[in-house]
């Protein structure tokens, strides 16, 4: 069988980053590094394996170091760490993450409350973290936060995410993530301007990144994916959350993201019965169920035997 991998979806797993930063209880660096290696082999060619923020905004990922440290790395696999500033992208780049996630709001409120600073000198933080990490072999991807609507200011002009992408790229950034928050995002809405990013940037360089906090996750995965978006965060068992935004909750289920795609015949080269087996031990670690689905239901092929009352009838 062939298959045409330039229509082959790209989960980029991020549970353990934007999935564990919301968890209440401490998640212990031994578990988060065992999490990180047996995402490992599941199949994904990028995983976000922490962040390198202040440990007082964030206390649950304060372990960026040691778990960098402590990850088995695969030669195939990008580690990714999420990086508010300079400060950051220097503790990253030490601890040898292989991409930088460099992150704003298009709302100004959402970044005043969850970067402590106004969208400008973000910015201006960002150029600092090009420069340094210029003198490394570094990648860096721009995420732009509330991208389709943000809980404080509601509707996000469109014309503002496409400015935001073009001052990315004018600091020499040319991967970009759109990311959906808080779930506001529609197909519709989500059509049109992912048509209007691939204008400028290549589909090999442009991420979603959807909660379904609103339940229309993987409606707008399929809307980007028909426009020609490739490539998508997801966390395992639906985790995930950013604290700094009220209502905020999971992102997209990669388990259930991977099945559509079974389903539906889109290839992502990620094994889904060894993720659901994954997912299924989140419960144990983090003590509370979990929104995925599949996980709960097992997949379309995994049938039940029949009651054995119909054999009387
Ligand atoms: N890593 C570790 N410590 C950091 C840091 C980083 N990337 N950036 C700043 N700090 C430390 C400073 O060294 C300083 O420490 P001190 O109090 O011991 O001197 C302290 O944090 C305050 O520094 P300052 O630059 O004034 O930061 P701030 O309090 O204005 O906060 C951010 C700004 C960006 C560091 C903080 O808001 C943050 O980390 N936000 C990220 C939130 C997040 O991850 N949200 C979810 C993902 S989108
Ligand atoms: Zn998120």
């Amino acid at each position: 069988m062939t298959h045409d991998y330039s229509d082959a979806l790209i989960v980029q797993e991020v549970s353990p980053r934007d999935g564990l930063q919301i968890e209440p209880t401490w998640v212990e660096t031994t578990d988060k590094i065992a999490l990180i290696d047996q995402l490992s082999l599941a199949g994904f060619s990028r995983i976000e394996a922490g962040s390198f923020v202040s440990p007082k905004a964030i206390a649950a990922l304060r372990d960026g170091e040691q778990v960098f440290q402590g990850i088995i790395r695969h030669p195939g696999i990008i580690y990714v760490a999420l990086i508010p500033n300079l400060k950051g992208a220097q503790r990253a780049i030490e601890s040898r993450a292989d991409e930088l996630n460099l992150v704003m709001s298009a709302s100004q409120t959402h970044n005043l409350a969850n970067m402590r600073m106004r969208c400008e000198a973000s910015l201006t933080a960002f150029g600092d973290v090009v420069s340094f990490a210029g003198d490394h072999p570094v990648r860096l991807n721009g995420s732009i936060a509330t991208t389709f609507g943000c809980p404080f200011e509601g509707r996000i002009d469109e014309d503002r995410v496409l400015q935001l992408v073009d001052a990315y790229q004018a600091l020499g950034i040319q991967s970009v993530t759109l990311a959906d928050t808080t779930g506001m995002a529609n197909p519709r809405q989500v059509e049109r301007l992912v048509k209007r990013v691939l204008e400028r940037v290549s589909a090999d360089h442009l991420t979603l990144h959807f909660h379904n906090t609103r339940g229309l996750g993987l409606c707008n995965v399929l809307a980007a994916y028909e426009v020609g978006a490739r490539r998508f965060d997801a966390a395992l068992g639906g985790l995930g959350g950013c604290p700094f935004a009220p209502g905020a909750s999971g992102n997209i289920c990669t388990e259930d993201l991977v099945n559509l795609c079974d389903e539906v015949g889109i290839e992502t080269g990620i094994d889904l019965p060894y993720l659901l087996r994954l997912s299924r031990q989140l419960p144990a670690l983090l003590g509370h169920e979990l929104p995925g689905q599949v996980a709960k239901a097992g997949r379309n092929c995994d049938l039940h035997p029949p009651p054995g009352y119909i054999a009387t009838l």
